[in-house]
């Protein structure tokens, strides 16, 4: 297998890095009026502006020739034909058939037909959500149910807690939902405080049914429930599950017919989209579900047959791997214009970084280059009185994603308006920096003095040429969160298929897991740990202690 660092592409990309280090920003603009309309495209309700990056047509080109010498276009079509694209697990990757349910009518995958599964699930869903937004649904005392408690962690959590959390203006009055993942007890303790065991479900969500926080948090909702008035005999009024390991599910107690299927097909961070996504569909109803998918699926649609120049997912993953590879960037930031987005970084974040997270490529050999990068980030504008003064003037070089409705849900007063502004001023700073000469003349036109000016100036200078996308929406609908969150999904891909890593394992968590039972069973047990380092010694002893 080759390394992408012997692709002709990346040898070009070196060279005209070189080239490029000494263009700024600006003289691109200056040099072509129609950039900001050429450096644009859209797809699925979104339109990219990637004018503000340090690139030209030769750079863009070099971008795309690189990707398809990383065999892109064949890795699309392996990945929707449900080909095994997970090697280290033997498994096919279908996230995108769960958004195709409503407009295809099969696809085969190891003989059987994955879209008929999901047809079926959604039904399934339809009818649970619809029992409990109805009233029809009712707990042990015969009340309706006002809140279900979604437990899972990691892909069984992130995904469906953030978008509950961005479609909170369509949110159904009837019930409200509520996450729990952290094994650290206050978690379920503090959303266990306001309810009531008659009028509480819980969805248990996990794929493996195996996960140990996830296990302890269901385990403490039963203990509670139990504990509480609610009946042994009447339980499956109040559990329900989502996954792939049925056996288990019931053998924890859930009716069989209170279990919703999962597929080894969907890897965790990617399953918002299957029943996975059951709390979503509560807090927002079916037919908003069906939106989200529907977005996700146009994006899909997109990827898979726009033109690599014009094809969102493969200009945002090829530009990260620009700034990645050839500029040493180490961290990539999101930053979302929109309060219902404020979480949105934590689930790209988990999203991207489990998946390219990887420093082999798909044959085990090791990489030769950097893979996937640090994503973090937050709201605007709050991160602007925070972690921009980094961006705007820190010795590293960060990439930044900029996403921002171009309408609120909450018109109030002006604030839109001042928001948006922010947001475009951000990206415009970034790229004009301000020279020690403006920064001169601005304290001189303040009244300060030449010795003032001199200590001062250096200060303000801000170096600017530092890239960033924009990504506009009308409104940030469930189609729209859909969308994007497929568009960040397939970027992610892209990214992974250049690299020549395998996006969809995630073998890396494992150690952590094994040694966090060995270290679990010496902290309640009486062991010998002299064999251990005497760092962790010393804190095993810490909280012994503790405890005694
Ligand atoms: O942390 C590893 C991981 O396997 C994630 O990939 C997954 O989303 C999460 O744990 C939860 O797994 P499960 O849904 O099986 O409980």
């Amino acid at each position: 297998m080759r390394s992408p660092t012997e692709f002709s592409a990346w040898k070009k990309l070196a060279e005209h890095q070189q080239q490029m280090a000494s263009v700024d920003m600006t003289s691109l603009f200056a040099a072509d009026p129609k950039r900001a309309e050429t450096y644009q495209a859209s797809a699925a309700g979104w339109t990219l502006d990637f004018a503000k990056n340090r690139a030209n047509n030769t750079t863009l080109s070099l971008l795309k020739e690189l990707a398809q010498e990383a065999g892109i276009e064949q890795a699309i079509e392996d990945m929707f034909s449900g080909a095994h694209i997970n090697n280290t697990e033997d498994r096919s990757v279908l996230h995108v058939a769960l958004r195709a349910s409503q407009t295809q009518d099969s696809l085969m995958v190891d003989g059987v037909n994955v879209l008929a599964e999901v047809r079926s699930t959604l039904k399934q869903m339809e009818k649970f959500v619809w029992q409990l937004q109805s009233g029809q649904w009712r707990g042990y005392a015969n009340q309706r149910i006002t809140d279900v408690v979604s437990i899972g962690i990691g892909g069984s959590y992130l995904g469906p807690k953030v978008v509950a959390e961005a479609l909170t203006p369509y949110a159904q009055q009837q019930i409200k939902v509520h996450f729990v993942a952290n094994i650290d007890g206050s978690d379920i303790t503090e959303k266990l405080k306001k309810l009531n065991p008659e009028t509480t479900v819980f969805v248990i969500s996990s794929k493996s049914f195996g996960t140990l926080e996830t296990l302890y948090n269901a385990n403490a909702a039963r203990d509670w429930f139990l504990r509480n008035g609610g009946p042994e005999d009447l339980i499956h009024k109040h559990f329900a599950a989502v996954s792939s390991n049925v056996k288990k599910a019931v053998a924890f107690g859930i009716a069989e017919e209170n279990i919703f299927p999962m597929w080894d097909w969907v890897g965790g961070r990617y399953s918002l989209w299957s029943a996975i996504g059951l709390p979503i569909a509560i807090a927002v109803g079916m037919e908003n579900f069906y939106s989200l998918l529907d977005g996700a699926h146009q994006m899909d649609e997109h990827f898979r047959t726009a033109p690599l120049e014009k094809n969102l997912p493969v200009l945002m993953g090829t530009l990260g791997v620009w700034y990645i590879n050839f500029h040493n960037a180490q961290t990539h930031a999101l930053i979302p214009y929109d309060h219902y987005l404020r979480a949105l970084p934590a689930h790209i974040q988990q999203l991207d970084m489990e998946s390219n997270g990887k420093a082999n490529l798909i044959n085990g050999d090791g990489v030769t280059t950097d893979t996937g990068p640090i994503i973090w980030g937050g709201a605007g504008t709050n991160g602007q009185h925070a972690y921009h003064q980094l961006l705007h003037q820190g010795t590293r070089l960060v990439p930044v994603d900029f996403i921002a409705p171009l309408t609120s849900h909450n018109p109030v007063a002006d604030h839109h308006a001042q928001l948006f502004a922010n947001c475009l001023s951000q990206s415009q700073a970034l790229m004009v920096g301000k020279s020690l000469e403006q920064a001169q003349t601005e304290l001189r036109d303040a009244g300060a003095s030449e010795e003032q000016v001199a200590a001062i100036a250096p200060h303000k200078v801000i170096p600017g040429n530092r890239p960033s996308n924009t990504l506009l929406t009308d409104k940030m609908t469930p189609a729209s969160v859909g969308a994007l969150i497929a568009l960040y999904e397939h970027r992610t891909f892209v990214q992974g298929t250049i690299w020549g890593i395998n996006s969809f394992d995630q073998w890396g968590v494992e150690l952590g897991k094994v040694l966090g039972t060995d270290i679990y069973n010496r902290l309640v047990n009486d062991s010998d740990n002299s064999e251990l380092d005497t760092s962790t010694q010393a804190l095993i002893s810490a909280f012994k202690k503790a405890q005694s």
